[in-house]
Protein backbone atom coordinates (compact mmCIF):
# COMPACT_ATOMS: atom_id res chain seq x y z
CA UNK A 1 0.00 0.00 0.00
CA UNK A 2 1.12 3.54 -0.90
CA UNK A 3 1.87 5.83 2.24
CA UNK A 4 -1.07 8.44 3.01
CA UNK A 5 -0.75 11.05 0.21
CA UNK A 6 -1.27 15.03 1.57
CA UNK A 7 -3.69 16.99 0.11
CA UNK A 8 -3.30 21.08 0.80
CA UNK A 9 -7.01 22.82 0.86
CA UNK A 10 -7.40 26.14 -0.07
CA UNK A 11 -10.95 28.02 0.65
CA UNK A 12 -11.63 30.73 2.00
CA UNK A 13 -14.99 29.87 3.21
CA UNK A 14 -14.17 28.45 6.35
CA UNK A 15 -17.58 26.22 6.11
CA UNK A 16 -16.74 24.49 2.74
CA UNK A 17 -13.03 24.04 3.73
CA UNK A 18 -13.99 21.81 6.51
CA UNK A 19 -16.47 19.97 4.74
CA UNK A 20 -13.40 19.52 2.23
CA UNK A 21 -10.92 18.90 5.23
CA UNK A 22 -13.61 15.94 6.85
CA UNK A 23 -14.68 14.27 3.55
CA UNK A 24 -10.77 13.89 2.52
CA UNK A 25 -9.44 12.46 5.65
CA UNK A 26 -12.34 9.78 5.62
CA UNK A 27 -11.38 8.70 2.73
CA UNK A 28 -7.55 8.30 4.26
CA UNK A 29 -5.60 11.53 2.65
CA UNK A 30 -3.94 13.70 5.53
CA UNK A 31 -5.00 17.24 4.50
CA UNK A 32 -3.63 20.76 5.15
CA UNK A 33 -5.39 23.62 4.93
CA UNK A 34 -5.19 27.07 3.64
CA UNK A 35 -7.75 30.45 3.80
CA UNK A 36 -5.47 32.19 1.20
CA UNK A 37 -3.20 31.51 -1.28
CA UNK A 38 -0.30 33.14 0.16
CA UNK A 39 -0.47 31.35 3.00
CA UNK A 40 -0.96 28.33 1.03
CA UNK A 41 2.20 28.94 -0.80
CA UNK A 42 4.03 28.87 2.76
CA UNK A 43 2.66 25.79 3.28
CA UNK A 44 4.01 24.11 -0.02
CA UNK A 45 7.67 25.81 0.95
CA UNK A 46 7.77 23.94 4.03
CA UNK A 47 6.15 20.74 3.34
CA UNK A 48 5.52 17.52 1.23
CA UNK A 49 2.16 18.65 -0.82
CA UNK A 50 0.83 15.75 -2.64
CA UNK A 51 -1.79 17.52 -4.10
CA UNK A 52 -3.50 20.90 -4.30
CA UNK A 53 -7.35 21.80 -4.14
CA UNK A 54 -7.65 25.39 -4.73
CA UNK A 55 -10.48 27.66 -5.19
CA UNK A 56 -10.59 29.92 -8.14
CA UNK A 57 -11.45 32.75 -6.30
CA UNK A 58 -9.64 34.20 -2.73
CA UNK A 59 -9.11 37.17 -1.21
CA UNK A 60 -5.91 38.84 -2.10
CA UNK A 61 -3.84 36.08 -5.06
CA UNK A 62 -5.99 35.27 -7.06
CA UNK A 63 -6.35 30.97 -7.48
CA UNK A 64 -4.99 31.45 -11.05
CA UNK A 65 -1.68 33.26 -9.38
CA UNK A 66 -1.56 30.48 -7.07
CA UNK A 67 -1.44 28.19 -9.44
CA UNK A 68 1.25 30.15 -11.59
CA UNK A 69 3.28 30.61 -8.73
CA UNK A 70 3.19 26.81 -7.60
CA UNK A 71 3.63 25.53 -11.13
CA UNK A 72 6.96 28.14 -11.50
CA UNK A 73 8.34 26.01 -8.06
CA UNK A 74 7.34 22.50 -8.88
CA UNK A 75 5.70 21.81 -12.39
CA UNK A 76 4.57 18.75 -11.65
CA UNK A 77 2.38 19.41 -8.72
CA UNK A 78 -1.29 18.71 -9.31
CA UNK A 79 -3.25 21.38 -8.86
CA UNK A 80 -7.40 20.98 -8.87
CA UNK A 81 -9.30 24.02 -9.35
CA UNK A 82 -12.55 24.79 -8.01
CA UNK A 83 -14.55 27.50 -9.67
CA UNK A 84 -18.25 28.54 -9.65
CA UNK A 85 -20.38 28.12 -12.05
CA UNK A 86 -20.31 30.52 -15.36
CA UNK A 87 -16.58 30.66 -14.80
CA UNK A 88 -15.34 28.45 -17.65
CA UNK A 89 -13.31 30.83 -19.21
CA UNK A 90 -10.94 31.20 -16.53
CA UNK A 91 -11.41 27.17 -15.88
CA UNK A 92 -9.40 27.52 -19.73
CA UNK A 93 -6.71 29.97 -18.77
CA UNK A 94 -6.13 27.65 -15.77
CA UNK A 95 -6.06 24.66 -17.62
CA UNK A 96 -3.20 26.81 -20.00
CA UNK A 97 -1.57 27.19 -17.16
CA UNK A 98 -1.34 23.75 -15.76
CA UNK A 99 -4.04 23.11 -14.04
CA UNK A 100 -4.41 19.11 -13.53
CA UNK A 101 -8.13 19.84 -13.84
CA UNK A 102 -11.12 21.94 -12.25
CA UNK A 103 -14.47 21.24 -10.64
CA UNK A 104 -17.57 23.32 -10.99
CA UNK A 105 -19.40 24.59 -8.03
CA UNK A 106 -21.67 23.50 -6.39
CA UNK A 107 -19.99 19.94 -6.26
CA UNK A 108 -20.59 16.95 -4.52
CA UNK A 109 -18.42 14.81 -2.40
CA UNK A 110 -17.92 12.18 -3.92
CA UNK A 111 -16.83 13.80 -7.05
CA UNK A 112 -14.11 15.77 -5.70
CA UNK A 113 -13.25 12.57 -4.05
CA UNK A 114 -13.21 10.72 -7.43
CA UNK A 115 -11.11 13.23 -9.13
CA UNK A 116 -8.59 13.44 -6.20
CA UNK A 117 -8.25 9.96 -7.18
CA UNK A 118 -7.95 9.79 -10.31
CA UNK A 119 -5.43 12.81 -10.68
CA UNK A 120 -2.90 10.78 -7.76
CA UNK A 121 -3.52 8.30 -9.51
CA UNK A 122 -2.00 9.80 -12.79
CA UNK A 123 0.68 11.47 -11.07
CA UNK A 124 1.83 8.17 -9.95
CA UNK A 125 1.30 6.63 -13.64
CA UNK A 126 3.25 9.84 -14.95
CA UNK A 127 6.36 10.02 -12.55
CA UNK A 128 6.52 6.14 -13.47
CA UNK A 129 6.83 7.03 -17.10
CA UNK A 130 9.24 10.16 -16.24
CA UNK A 131 11.80 7.94 -14.33
CA UNK A 132 11.88 5.25 -17.08
CA UNK A 133 12.25 8.12 -19.99
CA UNK A 134 14.80 9.79 -18.09
CA UNK A 135 17.05 6.00 -17.47
CA UNK A 136 16.01 6.17 -21.87
CA UNK A 137 16.85 9.38 -22.46
CA UNK A 138 14.55 9.99 -24.85
CA UNK A 139 11.41 12.46 -25.43
CA UNK A 140 7.90 12.28 -26.17
CA UNK A 141 7.65 9.46 -28.25
CA UNK A 142 4.36 7.58 -29.17
CA UNK A 143 3.50 4.42 -31.07
CA UNK A 144 3.58 4.66 -35.00
CA UNK A 145 3.19 8.84 -34.61
CA UNK A 146 6.53 10.48 -36.38
CA UNK A 147 6.64 13.86 -34.54
CA UNK A 148 10.51 14.94 -33.93
CA UNK A 149 9.94 18.54 -34.84
CA UNK A 150 9.65 21.27 -32.30
CA UNK A 151 5.98 21.56 -33.90
CA UNK A 152 5.10 17.73 -33.41
CA UNK A 153 6.77 17.70 -29.84
CA UNK A 154 4.93 20.44 -28.32
CA UNK A 155 1.87 18.61 -29.70
CA UNK A 156 2.59 15.33 -28.25
CA UNK A 157 4.02 16.96 -25.15
CA UNK A 158 0.61 18.50 -24.41
CA UNK A 159 -0.76 14.99 -25.99
CA UNK A 160 1.10 13.19 -23.01
CA UNK A 161 -0.06 15.74 -20.28
CA UNK A 162 -3.34 16.20 -20.74
CA UNK A 163 -4.50 12.13 -22.28
CA UNK A 164 -4.59 10.90 -18.03
CA UNK A 165 -6.47 13.84 -17.31
CA UNK A 166 -10.24 13.80 -17.89
CA UNK A 167 -10.54 17.12 -19.18
CA UNK A 168 -11.81 17.77 -22.64
CA UNK A 169 -9.67 18.11 -25.54
CA UNK A 170 -10.39 20.23 -28.92
CA UNK A 171 -8.19 19.19 -31.75
CA UNK A 172 -7.84 21.89 -34.97
CA UNK A 173 -5.79 21.67 -37.81
CA UNK A 174 -6.50 21.21 -41.66
CA UNK A 175 -7.65 17.62 -43.14
CA UNK A 176 -4.45 15.43 -42.84
CA UNK A 177 -2.97 16.09 -40.32
CA UNK A 178 -3.57 13.98 -37.99
CA UNK A 179 -6.77 14.57 -35.81
CA UNK A 180 -8.10 11.24 -35.72
CA UNK A 181 -4.81 9.65 -34.84
CA UNK A 182 -4.45 12.13 -31.82
CA UNK A 183 -7.80 11.49 -30.72
CA UNK A 184 -7.15 7.73 -30.29
CA UNK A 185 -3.21 8.53 -29.06
CA UNK A 186 -5.22 10.38 -26.07
CA UNK A 187 -7.63 7.19 -25.50
CA UNK A 188 -4.60 4.97 -25.59
CA UNK A 189 -2.80 7.16 -23.12
CA UNK A 190 -5.79 7.72 -20.85
CA UNK A 191 -6.56 5.68 -17.53
CA UNK A 192 -9.87 5.17 -19.58
CA UNK A 193 -7.47 3.08 -22.34
CA UNK A 194 -9.04 0.00 -21.55
CA UNK A 195 -12.69 1.10 -22.34
CA UNK A 196 -14.18 2.18 -25.35
CA UNK A 197 -12.93 4.58 -28.09
CA UNK A 198 -16.64 5.65 -29.94
CA UNK A 199 -15.95 8.06 -32.75
CA UNK A 200 -19.06 10.07 -34.26
CA UNK A 201 -18.89 12.12 -37.75
CA UNK A 202 -20.83 15.10 -36.97
CA UNK A 203 -21.44 16.22 -40.24
CA UNK A 204 -22.46 13.23 -42.79
CA UNK A 205 -25.72 13.12 -40.68
CA UNK A 206 -28.97 15.01 -41.18
CA UNK A 207 -30.18 16.21 -37.45
CA UNK A 208 -31.78 14.39 -35.97
CA UNK A 209 -30.36 11.42 -37.11
CA UNK A 210 -26.82 12.66 -35.57
CA UNK A 211 -29.04 13.01 -32.74
CA UNK A 212 -30.39 9.23 -32.14
CA UNK A 213 -26.83 8.37 -32.78
CA UNK A 214 -25.60 10.41 -29.96
CA UNK A 215 -28.22 9.92 -27.55
CA UNK A 216 -30.13 7.14 -28.51
CA UNK A 217 -33.91 6.20 -28.89
CA UNK A 218 -36.44 4.64 -27.42
CA UNK A 219 -39.11 2.24 -28.92
CA UNK A 220 -41.55 4.14 -30.60
CA UNK A 221 -39.64 7.84 -30.62
CA UNK A 222 -40.43 8.49 -34.17
CA UNK A 223 -41.54 6.17 -36.82
CA UNK A 224 -39.19 3.01 -37.95
CA UNK A 225 -38.24 3.03 -33.93
CA UNK A 226 -39.10 -0.43 -33.65
CA UNK A 227 -36.72 -0.83 -30.83
CA UNK A 228 -34.58 1.03 -28.62
CA UNK A 229 -31.31 1.57 -29.56
CA UNK A 230 -28.36 3.46 -27.08
CA UNK A 231 -26.29 6.16 -28.69
CA UNK A 232 -22.78 6.51 -28.87
CA UNK A 233 -22.66 8.14 -25.72
CA UNK A 234 -23.67 5.22 -24.07
CA UNK A 235 -21.48 3.14 -26.13
CA UNK A 236 -18.66 5.20 -25.18
CA UNK A 237 -19.81 4.62 -21.05
CA UNK A 238 -16.29 4.70 -19.29
CA UNK A 239 -14.13 5.40 -22.45
CA UNK A 240 -14.29 8.03 -24.64
CA UNK A 241 -16.54 9.85 -27.34
CA UNK A 242 -14.70 11.41 -30.26
CA UNK A 243 -16.73 14.24 -31.76
CA UNK A 244 -15.43 14.54 -35.01
CA UNK A 245 -16.30 17.48 -37.43
CA UNK A 246 -17.53 19.51 -33.93
CA UNK A 247 -18.12 22.52 -35.74
CA UNK A 248 -20.81 21.30 -37.92
CA UNK A 249 -23.22 20.38 -35.50
CA UNK A 250 -26.50 22.14 -35.60
CA UNK A 251 -27.76 24.50 -33.43
CA UNK A 252 -30.21 22.64 -31.57
CA UNK A 253 -27.89 19.20 -31.23
CA UNK A 254 -25.34 22.09 -29.87
CA UNK A 255 -27.67 22.69 -26.79
CA UNK A 256 -27.99 19.06 -26.20
CA UNK A 257 -24.43 18.44 -26.01
CA UNK A 258 -23.92 21.47 -23.78
CA UNK A 259 -26.00 20.03 -20.91
CA UNK A 260 -24.16 16.36 -21.73
CA UNK A 261 -20.87 17.91 -20.94
CA UNK A 262 -21.99 19.79 -18.32
CA UNK A 263 -23.81 17.52 -16.62
CA UNK A 264 -22.65 13.96 -18.04
CA UNK A 265 -26.73 13.06 -18.44
CA UNK A 266 -28.94 13.16 -21.34
CA UNK A 267 -32.04 11.39 -22.12
CA UNK A 268 -32.87 9.18 -25.35
CA UNK A 269 -34.95 10.13 -28.23
CA UNK A 270 -38.76 9.51 -26.70
CA UNK A 271 -37.31 8.66 -23.51
CA UNK A 272 -37.79 9.95 -20.00
CA UNK A 273 -34.94 8.02 -18.00
CA UNK A 274 -32.75 9.78 -17.37
CA UNK A 275 -28.83 8.12 -18.48
CA UNK A 276 -25.71 9.18 -16.45
CA UNK A 277 -22.30 8.62 -17.87
CA UNK A 278 -18.75 8.54 -17.74
CA UNK A 279 -17.17 9.56 -20.43
CA UNK A 280 -14.19 11.95 -21.76
CA UNK A 281 -15.07 13.98 -24.35
CA UNK A 282 -12.50 14.46 -27.28
CA UNK A 283 -13.77 17.25 -30.36
CA UNK A 284 -11.93 18.07 -33.62
CA UNK A 285 -12.61 20.42 -36.14
CA UNK A 286 -11.00 21.69 -39.46
CA UNK A 287 -12.62 25.18 -39.16
CA UNK A 288 -11.44 27.63 -37.23
CA UNK A 289 -14.28 27.73 -34.75
CA UNK A 290 -13.60 31.30 -33.49
CA UNK A 291 -15.34 32.28 -36.82
CA UNK A 292 -18.45 30.62 -36.33
CA UNK A 293 -18.68 31.96 -32.86
CA UNK A 294 -18.43 35.02 -34.54
CA UNK A 295 -20.83 34.23 -37.63
CA UNK A 296 -23.60 32.77 -34.62
CA UNK A 297 -23.37 29.53 -35.91
CA UNK A 298 -21.64 28.01 -33.22
CA UNK A 299 -22.65 28.74 -29.24
CA UNK A 300 -20.08 29.95 -27.47
CA UNK A 301 -20.95 28.24 -23.86
CA UNK A 302 -20.36 24.64 -25.79
CA UNK A 303 -17.00 26.67 -27.44
CA UNK A 304 -15.75 27.12 -23.89
CA UNK A 305 -16.95 23.62 -22.88
CA UNK A 306 -15.12 22.18 -25.46
CA UNK A 307 -11.82 24.51 -25.58
CA UNK A 308 -10.50 22.99 -22.08
CA UNK A 309 -7.35 22.10 -23.84
CA UNK A 310 -6.83 23.20 -26.83
CA UNK A 311 -4.34 21.45 -29.23
CA UNK A 312 -3.49 22.69 -32.83
CA UNK A 313 -1.76 20.16 -35.20
CA UNK A 314 0.44 22.32 -37.36
CA UNK A 315 0.04 21.22 -41.22
CA UNK A 316 2.54 19.12 -42.96
CA UNK A 317 4.75 22.35 -44.50
CA UNK A 318 5.12 23.96 -41.27
CA UNK A 319 7.34 20.67 -39.88
CA UNK A 320 8.99 19.46 -43.02
CA UNK A 321 11.84 17.95 -40.54
CA UNK A 322 9.41 14.79 -40.21
CA UNK A 323 9.25 13.88 -43.92
CA UNK A 324 11.85 11.79 -44.51
CA UNK A 325 10.54 9.77 -40.96
CA UNK A 326 7.40 10.07 -41.37
CA UNK A 327 8.12 8.66 -45.07
CA UNK A 328 10.21 5.73 -44.20
CA UNK A 329 7.17 4.57 -41.37
CA UNK A 330 4.74 4.44 -44.75
CA UNK A 331 7.81 2.53 -46.72
CA UNK A 332 8.24 0.20 -44.04
CA UNK A 333 4.40 -0.19 -43.94
CA UNK A 334 3.16 -0.20 -47.23
CA UNK A 335 6.08 -2.89 -48.00
CA UNK A 336 5.19 -5.02 -45.71
CA UNK A 337 1.44 -5.40 -46.63
CA UNK A 338 2.30 -5.37 -50.31
CA UNK A 339 4.81 -8.11 -49.56
CA UNK A 340 7.04 -6.15 -52.00
CA UNK A 341 11.23 -5.98 -50.64
CA UNK A 342 11.15 -1.99 -50.54
CA UNK A 343 14.25 -0.95 -48.22
CA UNK A 344 13.82 2.55 -48.71
CA UNK A 345 13.82 6.14 -51.17
CA UNK A 346 16.93 7.55 -53.26
CA UNK A 347 18.00 11.41 -52.19
CA UNK A 348 16.50 12.74 -55.73
CA UNK A 349 13.05 11.01 -54.68
CA UNK A 350 13.81 12.11 -51.13
CA UNK A 351 14.33 15.81 -51.89
CA UNK A 352 11.53 15.93 -54.11
CA UNK A 353 8.80 14.54 -50.62
CA UNK A 354 10.71 17.42 -48.77
CA UNK A 355 10.21 20.42 -51.83
CA UNK A 356 6.29 19.43 -51.73
CA UNK A 357 4.18 21.86 -49.62
CA UNK A 358 1.68 19.19 -49.18
CA UNK A 359 -1.84 20.80 -49.18
CA UNK A 360 -3.51 16.96 -48.06
CA UNK A 361 -1.02 16.67 -45.48
CA UNK A 362 -0.05 13.50 -44.02
CA UNK A 363 -2.86 11.74 -45.74
CA UNK A 364 -1.69 12.72 -49.05
CA UNK A 365 1.92 11.92 -48.10
CA UNK A 366 0.95 8.75 -47.17
CA UNK A 367 -1.46 7.95 -49.85
CA UNK A 368 1.58 8.86 -52.36
CA UNK A 369 3.80 6.54 -50.82
CA UNK A 370 1.57 3.61 -50.90
CA UNK A 371 1.02 4.04 -54.52
CA UNK A 372 4.83 4.72 -55.10
CA UNK A 373 5.31 1.13 -53.55
CA UNK A 374 2.87 -0.24 -55.56
CA UNK A 375 4.35 0.66 -58.48
CA UNK A 376 8.19 0.75 -57.59
CA UNK A 377 10.29 -1.46 -59.43
CA UNK A 378 13.49 -1.13 -58.15
CA UNK A 379 14.76 -1.85 -53.83
CA UNK A 380 14.41 2.18 -53.19
CA UNK A 381 11.92 4.07 -54.16
CA UNK A 382 12.69 6.51 -57.11
CA UNK A 383 11.69 9.90 -58.77
CA UNK A 384 9.98 8.28 -60.66
CA UNK A 385 7.85 6.16 -58.46
CA UNK A 386 6.89 9.70 -56.72
CA UNK A 387 3.33 10.90 -58.46
CA UNK A 388 2.54 14.41 -56.52
CA UNK A 389 -0.52 16.24 -57.09
CA UNK A 390 1.23 19.32 -58.62
CA UNK A 391 -1.93 20.60 -60.57
CA UNK A 392 -3.30 21.17 -57.28
CA UNK A 393 -0.32 24.18 -56.20
CA UNK A 394 -2.40 26.91 -58.70
CA UNK A 395 -5.52 28.29 -58.55
CA UNK A 396 -8.31 24.93 -57.79
CA UNK A 397 -9.83 24.29 -61.04
CA UNK A 398 -13.74 24.92 -61.38
CA UNK A 399 -15.71 21.82 -60.58
CA UNK A 400 -17.26 21.34 -64.12
CA UNK A 401 -13.23 21.32 -65.62
CA UNK A 402 -14.01 19.02 -68.28
CA UNK A 403 -16.99 17.42 -67.34
CA UNK A 404 -19.32 16.08 -70.02
CA UNK A 405 -22.09 18.72 -71.34
CA UNK A 406 -24.80 16.86 -69.51
CA UNK A 407 -26.95 14.79 -72.08
CA UNK A 408 -30.66 16.04 -72.64
CA UNK A 409 -32.91 15.19 -70.06
CA UNK A 410 -30.41 15.12 -67.29
CA UNK A 411 -31.76 16.88 -64.02
CA UNK A 412 -29.31 19.10 -62.50
CA UNK A 413 -28.95 16.38 -59.54
CA UNK A 414 -28.53 13.92 -61.72
CA UNK A 415 -25.56 15.78 -62.85
CA UNK A 416 -24.08 17.43 -59.77
CA UNK A 417 -23.90 13.26 -59.36
CA UNK A 418 -21.80 12.90 -62.30
CA UNK A 419 -19.46 15.57 -61.30
CA UNK A 420 -18.86 14.22 -58.23
CA UNK A 421 -18.40 11.15 -59.28
CA UNK A 422 -16.00 12.00 -62.15
CA UNK A 423 -14.26 13.79 -59.23
CA UNK A 424 -13.81 10.86 -57.21
CA UNK A 425 -12.23 8.97 -60.19
CA UNK A 426 -9.94 11.53 -60.64
CA UNK A 427 -8.80 11.65 -57.58
CA UNK A 428 -7.99 8.01 -57.48
CA UNK A 429 -10.77 7.61 -55.21
CA UNK A 430 -9.10 9.80 -52.37
CA UNK A 431 -12.27 11.54 -50.66
CA UNK A 432 -9.85 14.36 -49.68
CA UNK A 433 -8.44 14.99 -53.50
CA UNK A 434 -12.19 14.91 -54.94
CA UNK A 435 -13.19 17.30 -52.28
CA UNK A 436 -10.65 20.02 -53.23
CA UNK A 437 -11.03 19.29 -56.76
CA UNK A 438 -14.81 20.42 -56.20
CA UNK A 439 -14.07 23.02 -53.68
CA UNK A 440 -16.24 21.62 -51.37
CA UNK A 441 -15.21 20.22 -47.68
CA UNK A 442 -14.36 16.86 -47.29
CA UNK A 443 -17.21 16.55 -44.95
CA UNK A 444 -19.46 17.91 -47.41
CA UNK A 445 -18.50 15.66 -50.08
CA UNK A 446 -19.11 12.88 -47.58
CA UNK A 447 -22.77 13.57 -46.98
CA UNK A 448 -23.14 14.19 -50.69
CA UNK A 449 -21.87 11.08 -51.54
CA UNK A 450 -24.14 8.75 -48.69
CA UNK A 451 -26.98 10.92 -50.58
CA UNK A 452 -26.06 9.12 -53.87
CA UNK A 453 -25.84 5.83 -52.48
CA UNK A 454 -21.44 5.71 -52.02
CA UNK A 455 -20.75 4.02 -49.31
CA UNK A 456 -18.20 6.10 -46.39
CA UNK A 457 -16.09 4.70 -43.93
CA UNK A 458 -17.92 3.66 -40.95
CA UNK A 459 -18.33 6.07 -37.98
CA UNK A 460 -17.72 3.83 -35.37
CA UNK A 461 -13.86 3.23 -34.13
CA UNK A 462 -13.36 -1.20 -33.86
N1 LIG B 1 2.52 12.32 -37.25
C1 LIG B 1 2.06 11.25 -37.88
N2 LIG B 1 2.75 10.08 -37.82
C2 LIG B 1 2.29 8.98 -38.46
N3 LIG B 1 1.17 8.95 -39.20
C3 LIG B 1 0.44 10.08 -39.29
C4 LIG B 1 0.84 11.27 -38.64
N4 LIG B 1 -0.09 12.24 -38.90
C5 LIG B 1 -1.01 11.66 -39.65
N5 LIG B 1 -0.72 10.36 -39.90
C6 LIG B 1 -1.51 9.43 -40.72
O1 LIG B 1 -2.11 10.21 -41.75
C7 LIG B 1 -3.43 9.78 -42.01
C8 LIG B 1 -4.39 10.92 -41.82
O2 LIG B 1 -4.50 11.23 -40.45
P1 LIG B 1 -5.90 11.48 -39.73
O3 LIG B 1 -6.97 10.66 -40.34
O4 LIG B 1 -5.68 11.35 -38.28
O5 LIG B 1 -6.12 13.02 -40.13
P2 LIG B 1 -7.32 14.02 -39.78
O6 LIG B 1 -6.69 15.26 -39.30
O7 LIG B 1 -8.27 13.32 -38.86
O8 LIG B 1 -7.99 14.29 -41.17
P3 LIG B 1 -9.51 14.80 -41.52
O9 LIG B 1 -9.59 16.23 -41.09
O10 LIG B 1 -9.60 14.65 -42.98
O11 LIG B 1 -10.44 13.91 -40.75
C9 LIG B 1 -3.70 8.62 -41.07
O12 LIG B 1 -3.46 7.40 -41.75
C10 LIG B 1 -2.68 8.82 -39.97
O13 LIG B 1 -2.34 7.62 -39.35
MG1 LIG C 1 -10.29 12.91 -39.10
Amino acid sequence: MEKMATILVIEDEAKMARLLELNLAEAGYATRSAADAESGLKILRQEKIDLVLTDLKLPGMTGLEFLQAAKRADTHLPVILMTAYGSVETAVEAMKAGASDYVLKPFSMEEIKLIVSKELESRRLREENRSLRDALGQRYEFKNIVGRSPAMQEVLATVERVAPSNATVLLGGESGVGKDMIARAIHEHSRRAAGPFVKINCTAIPENLLESELFGYEKGAFTGAVASKPGKFELAHEGTIFLDEIGDVPGTTQVKLLRVLQEREFERLGGTKTHKVDVRVIAATNRNLRDALEEGTFREDLYYRLNVVPISIPPLREHKEDIPYLADLFITRFAKDSGKAITGITPAAQRLLSDFHWPGNVRELENIIERAVVMAAGPKLDVADIHLDVRRAGASPGPTTGAAFPPPGTTLEQFEDEIIKEALRRGGGNKSQAARLLGLSRNALRYRLSKIGVPDEPDSAG
